[in-house]
């Protein structure tokens, strides 16, 4: 029994009795009694925002997560920390995630709490909660939104965000009029919760829950159902067990919880974005995870989960054929099954209640009959990308897979989006389109990677071509795209001395990625090479003076 409820991280005033009492004075403000201040504090971070339409009904799944920790005979507190909604942040929610990562873990260091329930779902809200929790020393346990339910258009079924890029390739390529794109504007996203595609909040709901920092079950329940409610309930119940007998998020995050983790992303085909916030939330939990650890567990590795981008169906499908907990069962035989979340049980135990893929369904597979081979993700490395690059081979078309050709350059995503619609681009099929300054560096690590095919080839029919950035790209996204090309540009990588025209050569069966330019040739490129202006001010000075590499995680280097 470790509960200090309110007397916890108590205000300095250089009198404990007066800070105490002083705390008293506003409690008894806000209508507390002395018994309900003696029960465990549970805080419960709350990331609702106008700006966050993904979290749009977190008040109710807050509402269920107090119900069960007043249940439980606890006291929950709501705090708010800042939410990150992933279609309204400039240039890119990822340069807010270790600004989010840092809140959490100070709120969670400074205010009273026994233990805290953090409740995310849009894409880094999640990886930055589980980088807060890394370094608690209050038990952490996490819950999502939940995924937004499929509509449809004309017939067709329709969900945020493959078929947002689907349909507006469509545009681009005019197959669709004005008002036919207008229709599936506001078609794609019809209910609150977060892109019901295998993009990243999906992966990394997945993924906590494999890591066993949430409770079984619980990444998948669409955002309007019961069964999600139920479970922010049981969150909060479970919370209170947590604060009276305290495991530290430290002491589920291990490096077997990593690799399960690894396990479960690659069966799911999931997120390229999971291997920079794994990388970074290890990093932070002291475990030595390496960009080559997800290569590896990819290789042996089949595709499980039959969902957009790399299958066909969406997260209710997924929830309905049993979610995580029947994949964690296809899995069984090469996960650490003595494994404890934040549940209290073994994963072996855990697993002896859920029956394997069930016959009358089609979205989670058996190891015998996959939806795809081993290898969903691999990771290159060569004289364009020594440090490593990622590719979701599961979401890229098999004959590019080993390509040559010439580099087609974009300085900037600005650049790019302005050149690739000019119908007199200089562009083949054949062409490697090359996108640098898009970095962490740079600037913050866009998902800009899945450039646009040129809308010239885009009319002629052309759905894929080979596509090489230090960027990432949208979980929801798809192509031959190789991504997070480490050192990136700013730092003086050699995406930085690419030209227009160059060949490059990318192999992901051999996984290499080389640019062909002779040795003198580069060493010459290299010595004029000016690297860019640091940004002038705040918090984006701070991250581009401290921010890691991708294939470290893209954390802040003193974190
Ligand atoms: Fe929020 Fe996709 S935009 S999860």
């Amino acid at each position: 029994m470790n509960v200090q409820g309110i007397s916890r991280s108590l205000v300095s005033y250089g009198d404990a009795g007066f800070s105490r009492f002083l705390r008293n004075t506003f409690l008894a403000s806000a209508g507390y009694s002395g018994e309900e201040l003696s029960r465990p504090v549970i805080g419960v971070a709350d990331l609702s925002s106008d700006y966050n339409p993904c979290h749009r009904q977190m008040d109710e799944l807050v509402a269920n997560v107090k119900r069960g920790v007043l249940a439980a005979g606890g006291i929950p507190f709501v705090f708010p920390t800042i939410s990150l909604g992933e279609t309204f942040l400039n240039p890119t929610s990822m340069l807010y995630r270790n600004l989010l990562a840092m809140e959490t873990e100070e709120l969670i260091r400074a205010q009273p709490m026994d233990a805290a329930v953090l409740l995310g779902g849009c894409d880094k809200t999640v990886p930055a909660q589980l980088m807060a929790a890394a370094v608690s020393e209050v038990p952490v346990i996490l819950d999502v939104v939940g995924p937004m339910l499929t509509s449809s258009w004309r017939g067709e079924r329709l969900g945020a965000c493959t078929d947002c890029r689907r349909f507006w390739a469509r545009y681009r390529a005019g197959g669709l009029s004005e008002a036919e794109i207008d229709e599936v504007e506001v078609s794609l996203a019809s209910t609150s919760g977060t892109c019901m595609v295998m993009g990243t909040a999906s992966t990394m709901g997945s993924v906590t829950e494999a890591l066993g920092m949430m409770l079984p079950g619980g990444a998948t329940p669409p955002s309007p159902t019961g069964d999600r409610l139920r479970h922010g309930t049981a969150t909060g119940a479970r919370a209170v067990e947590l604060a009276r007998q305290p495991v530290l998020p430290r002491e589920i995050m291990t490096a077997e919880a990593f690799e399960n983790a690894l396990r479960v992303l690659a069966a799911l085909g999931g997120s390229t974005n999971a291997v920079v916030h794994l990388l970074a939330i290890a990093r932070r939990a002291g475990v030595p995870l390496q960009l080559d650890d997800f290569d590896r567990v990819s290789r042996d590795t089949p595709l499980l989960v039959d969902l957009k981008p790399s299958g066909a169906g969406y997260m209710e499908d997924f929830h309905r054929a049993g979610g995580v907990p029947v994949l964690l069962k296809s899995l069984e035989r090469t996960l650490h099954v003595d494994h404890v979340g934040v549940c209290g049980r073994s994963l072996a135990d855990v697993l002896a209640e859920v029956e394997p893929p069930a016959q009358w369904q089609e979205i989670i597979r058996t190891v015998e009959q996959p939806v795809g081979p081993p290898g969903a993700l691999a990771v290159l490395r060569g004289s364009l990308a020594p440090d490593g690059a990622v590719i979701k081979v599961s979401a890229a078309s098999p004959e590019l897979a080993v390509h040559e050709g010439p580099a087609l350059v974009f300085d900037s995503p600005e650049e790019a989006a302005e050149r690739l619609d000019d119908p007199d681009l200089d562009v083949t099929a054949d062409h490697v389109l090359v996108l640098r300054n898009a970095g962490p560096v740079a600037a913050g690590m866009p998902e800009a990677g899945s450039l646009p095919i040129p809308k010239r080839l885009a009319g002629a029919g052309v759905t894929d071509m080979a596509r090489v950035s230090d960027a990432r790209m949208s979980g929801t996204s798809y192509g031959t795209v190789v991504l997070h090309c480490t050192p990136e540009s700013a730092v003086g990588g050699p995406l930085a001395q690419v030209r227009d025209g160059d060949l490059i050569r990318l192999d992901v069966p051999h996984r290499t990625l080389d640019l062909l330019v002779a040795e003198e040739e580069l060493a010459g490129r290299r010595a004029a090479w000016q690297p860019p202006e640091p940004p002038q001010r705040g918090w984006r000075r701070l991250y581009a003076q401290t921010v890691l590499p991708a294939s470290l995680g893209a954390d802040l280097d003193f974190l």
